[in-house]
Parts: structure tokens; C-alpha cells; sequence
């Protein structure tokens, strides 16, 4: 059900969850101060309680309420990426942030959202938890049709468009004097770096992931995937290019043209879930693209899309 910014401002305040657009993905919106509201949200997403929720703001100002101390680095991070899609995990003042939204960490994930109907709820109602769209495993909803699919149609929600990033934000966590990059996201590496001075890396996946999130099963739509290296052994249902020719393909998805990351990661979520609403069991995916930039985010959640 659709509803106006102003009427989700009048259900947050009273304790109630609703979606709201952002420029990454959709998220399930509860005040943060309203925790019957944010158990609320584990359950309609079933997500696990030892996974944590990010934490929404309208402004750096609000930090100081929560947070203990900033990182180097922080105040040009934020300066040139928010609002954005980056989200940066802080220590905490334990006393004000609820355990049930860092599950029980001694930090928490902050960012400020792109997205100027949201930014203005927050404004209005403080800040807001916000994790992505979705029943937990299945892919993010990036239009408001996702969102009353995986809730129903009377789930509330405001219609933003379509998200015009289409992954989630990159999450970064500081430890031993750098900044690492705790889930991969809309801002590639290279981006940071030009930022940071120093390219941060990410945990390699043998460690223990610093996201509990990354934990689980991620982004899977019911069809399975098949990951072809090379775009000509793409074959029946095929994910790829729409500037590129599949002769043994007999459906073809397209996430945009291949000289796009950004095309691509715009569609991606939409023709995954556009898979099990036709029903197609199995999809071949064109992987054969620069393993770079953007790139990197979309390879790593179509990896992780493909894991049954
Ligand atoms: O783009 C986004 O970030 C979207 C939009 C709606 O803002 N939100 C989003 O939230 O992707 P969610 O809940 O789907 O993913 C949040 C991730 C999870 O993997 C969680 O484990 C991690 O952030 N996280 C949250 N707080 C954390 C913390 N204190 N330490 C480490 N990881 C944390
Ligand atoms: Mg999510």
C-alpha cells in the first residue's frame, strides 16, 4: 500500500514500521527508539537477532549523541560521501543505543541516505533503523513492488522509483591504524582510495566476516545460477548484456549494456527477483566482466546469489 512521506512520518512516530525509498535499496523503517517496533522488523524480515541494523541519520550533528569517539579519517569520509551510500561502523556509547540494534556489539552502523523524502522523515522523526527491504536471503527490493512482494500489498510503503544505485551501501569499520571495508557496496574501493590515500581492503573471506550478515545466505533468488566466465557459454535462461549476442540462449535478462557497471547494478536485484516471478528455475549468468570497480560488488553478490 502506498503511502505519502508525511503519513509515514505520522506511523513511525507512533511506533509502526513502514519502507521507505533510499538511494541504494529499500529499507524497513522503525524509529530507533521504538524497539517494539524494531523486534517488529527481525520478525517480518526473519532475520537472525544477532545480526545488527543500520542506523539512519539526517545529520553528522546526530552522531554526537551516540558515538564515543571518531576514527581519522572520519570527517573527510563523511564530508565527501554523505549523504551516501556509505556506511561507517563507530564504537558507541552503549547507554544509547539499544543491544537489540547492534546485537549486543560495541558498535553500530551509521549512515546518511541519499534520498531526500527519507532524509526529511528522519528529520522529523530522529533517526531510524533501516535494513534492506526483504524477507533475510532473498534479494533486495530496489521498487516499491518488491517490497509489497515479499510483505503483501497492504505492507505500507513510499514510492520513491526505482533505487538508482540498486546495491547497498559499502560499509566500512576502522582497526590497526586503516580503514577496511566490512561489506562490499555502491562506492567501489577505488573510490575510497582516492579518498583515503590508501586502497582499504577487504576481510578475506577465509576470516571471520566483521558483518555478522555476511554470515548468511545472501541475495538468492529460488532459481539457480549458473556462473559462466565466458558470455558464449551462456545458454537457455541467460542473465548478460544487451549489446551482446547469446546464440544458445533461448530468454535473456538484461542488466543493461556491459560498458555499465552502474546500468547493471541498477537492474540487478529487479531481473533476480523477475526470475521467480516467472516461475524459470535456472538462469545462466554472463560473468564476463572486468573483475574492477563496481564490477567487484555485483560479481560478489551474484556469487553469492548462486550459493543453494
Ligand atoms: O544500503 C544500505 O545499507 C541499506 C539501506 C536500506 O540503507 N541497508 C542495509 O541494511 O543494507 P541491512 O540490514 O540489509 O544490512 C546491514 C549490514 C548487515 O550485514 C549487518 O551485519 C551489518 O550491516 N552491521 C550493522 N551493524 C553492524 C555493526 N555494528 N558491526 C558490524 N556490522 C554491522
Ligand atoms: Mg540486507
Amino acid at each position: 500500500m502506498r503511502i505519502s512521506p508525511a503519513e509515514a512520518i505520522t506511523r513511525l512516530k507512533k511506533g509502526e514500521v513502514v519502507a521507505l525509498p533510499t538511494e541504494t535499496v529499500y529499507g524497513l523503517a522503525a524509529s530507533i527508539k521504538c524497539l517494539e517496533a524494531v523486534e517488529e522488523i527481525f520478525e517480518l524480515k526473519k532475520r537472525p537477532l544477532n545480526n545488527p541494523l543500520i542506523v539512519h541519520l539526517a545529520s553528522v550533528a546526530q552522531l554526537s549523541e551516540f558515538v564515543l569517539s571518531l576514527p581519522p579519517g572520519f570527517t573527510t569520509l563523511s564530508q565527501h560521501f554523505w549523504p551516501g551510500p556509505l556506511t561507517m561502523i563507530l564504537p558507541i556509547e552503549l547507554s544509547k543505543i539499544s543491544s537489540k540494534i547492534c546485537a549486543g556489539l560495541s558498535t553500530a552502523a551509521f549512515r546518511i541516505p541519499c534520498h531526500s523524502a527519507t532524509l526529511h522523515i528522519i528529520e522529523e522523526v530522529g533517526p531510524l533503523v533501516m535494513p534492506s527491504a526483504n524477507v533475510s536471503g532473498s534479494p533486495s527490493s530496489t521498487k516499491a513492488e518488491h517490497v509489497e512482494n515479499d510483505f503483501g500489498v497492504l505492507f505500507p510503503v513510499v514510492d520513491g522509483g526505482s533505487c538508482i544505485q540498486g546495491v547497498e551501501s559499502t560499509i566500512i569499520h576502522y582497526s590497526e591504524s586503516k580503514w577496511h571495508i566490512a561489506r562490499l557496496g555502491a562506492i567501489p574501493a577505488e573510490e575510497l582510495a582516492s579518498n583515503l590515500g590508501y586502497e582499504p581492503k577487504s576481510f578475506k573471506s577465509s576470516s571471520a566476516p566483521i558483518c555478522p550478515g555476511q554470515l548468511y545466505r545472501h541475495y538468492a533468488p529460488k532459481a539457480k545460477l549458473h556462473l559462466c566466465d565466458r558470455h558464449e557459454n551462456c545458454c537457455n535462461v541467460v542473465i548478460g548484456f544487451s549489446n551482446r549476442t547469446y546464440p544458445h540462449a533461448s530468454r535473456l535478462f538484461f542488466l543493461g549494456k556491459d560498458s555499465s557497471a552502474e546500468e547493471a547494478a541498477e537492474a540487478l536485484y529487479n531481473v533476480l527477483r523477475q526470475l521467480d516471478l516467472e516461475g524459470i528455475k535456472e538462469a545462466w549468468v554472463d560473468m564476463d566482466f572486468p573483475k574492477e570497480y563496481l564490477w567487484i560488488t555485483i560479481a560478489e553478490r551474484l556469487c553469492k546469489a548462486a550459493l543453494h
